[in-house]
């Protein structure tokens, strides 16, 4: 299985996936960022498709096909978004039927979107965490397949809630996807 990581920010679920001695074949990133030099580190090939616009002038089908095409070009099998900051669109969902894993912060199907964190603390929540899910055209809203909870502290701040939730998902998100790519094999084999 030649398995493909989408990242956008600090790479800290790339880097416990590598720790996890899971074999990355490719990094795609959507913008410069910490992501590509663990890549780089690791002696991963990473790729940058570079978003440009953040405005309505953003093409995302056109964004979506050349994701769709590098992938294709890199005989990709499995991908992990990892933090990736650009939703795709659903000719990439059909390329990779249930073949698309994502991890959100927050006990989806409460508080989806780009600020689960945010959101959860703001409705006054006393536990959280994080799930990983199989990604589909709807943004957080595919099957899930593991969610570890964390508490939520007095005097959280989103920064600090974050980042108690990402040490569970260090653990839960590769656990995860190693036991996704090996179920995978052994149906492939079959
Ligand atoms: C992770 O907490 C992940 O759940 C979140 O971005 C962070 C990436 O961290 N993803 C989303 O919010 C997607 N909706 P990283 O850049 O340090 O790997």
């Amino acid at each position: 299985m030649r398995l493909a990581i989408l990242a956008s920010g600090t790479g800290s679920i790339l880097s416990a996936i590598l720790e996890k001695g899971i074999a990355v074949d490719l990094v795609v990133a959507d913008r410069d960022c910490r992501a590509e030099k663990l890549a780089a580190d690791a002696g991963v090939m990473s790729l940058r498709i570079e978003r440009g616009s953040y405005g309505s002038d953003f093409d995302r089908d056109a964004y979506t096909d050349a994701v769709r095409e590098s992938l294709a070009n890199h005989k990709v099998d499995v991908i992990a978004m990892a933090g990736f900051g650009t939703i795709l669109g659903s000719s990439f969902f059909d390329d990779f039927h249930h073949r698309v894993l994502n991890t959100h912060p927050a006990l989806l199907p409460s508080f989806p979107g780009w600020h689960g964190v945010r959101d959860a603390l703001a409705a006054g929540v006393k536990v959280s965490g994080c799930t990983v899910h199989i990604a589909t055209p709807i943004v957080d809203a595919g099957p899930i397949l593991a969610q570890a909870a964390v508490p939520v502290l007095a005097g959280d701040s989103e920064a600090s809630l974050h980042q108690r939730i990402k040490v569970v998902e260090r653990e839960l998100y590769p656990e995860t996807l190693a036991a996704f790519i090996r179920d995978l094999e052994r149906v492939e084999v079959t």
